[in-house]
């Protein structure tokens, strides 16, 4: 592919701080207790992996992967599962983790799919926040950044599926 221009918004140390932050956080309000921390594949694997770290209460990890169209999905809802969980969530405490929320579509279709499945609780963790973009509400509990209405690229978020690799988020001029 092309090179593409990419310019830094946040760097490798400042995800970090903020991450760890968010961790601190998680981890005071689940003190005494286990999260699930669901994560949302692709885009937030280089997140999860790296919250995850820095959580000092127990920690279980999954994996999901959703779209909202295409094909040889299995459909529950209104949401494509391309990837489903491996175990139930009944009756655990679980932190659905994402990479951006951008019109908030994705979300206030999966989190319905999530709360029938009777969790203890259910909370959001994104690492990036689009609000200006905001198409449909959607309860955020753990935001690492608000960011500008840009296309961003890098720690998990792709462009065409490249530049996931990057370890800060940058800003792709196309
Ligand atoms: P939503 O359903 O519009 O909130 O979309 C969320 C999804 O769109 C994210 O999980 C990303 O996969 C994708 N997305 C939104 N904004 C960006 C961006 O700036 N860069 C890369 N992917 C994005
Ligand atoms: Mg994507």
């Amino acid at each position: 592919m092309a090179k593409h221009e990419i310019s830094v918004l946040i760097s490798e140390e400042e995800l970090m701080k903020r991450i760890r932050e968010l961790a601190g956080q998680i981890s005071a309000d689940f003190e005494g207790e286990t999260v699930k921390l669901i994560c949302i594949l692709k885009g937030s694997i280089f997140f999860t992996c790296e919250l995850a770290k820095r959580i000092t209460v127990p920690v279980m990890l999954d994996f999901m992967q959703v779209s909202s169209y295409g094909s040889g999905t299995v459909s529950s809802g209104t949401i494509n599962i391309k990837k489903e969980l491996d175990e139930p969530l009944e009756g655990q405490n679980v932190v659905l983790v994402e990479d951006i929320i951008d019109s908030g579509n994705t979300l206030s279709k999966l989190i319905p799919v999530l709360k029938a499945r009777n969790p203890k609780t259910l909370k959001v963790c994104t690492l990036l926040d689009k609000p200006d973009r905001r198409e449909v509400e959607v309860n955020v509990d753990y935001n690492g950044f608000n960011i500008p209405d840009k296309f961003v690229v890098g720690f998990g978020l792709d462009y065409d599926q490249h530049y996931r690799n990057l370890p800060y988020v940058g800003v792709l001029s196309i």
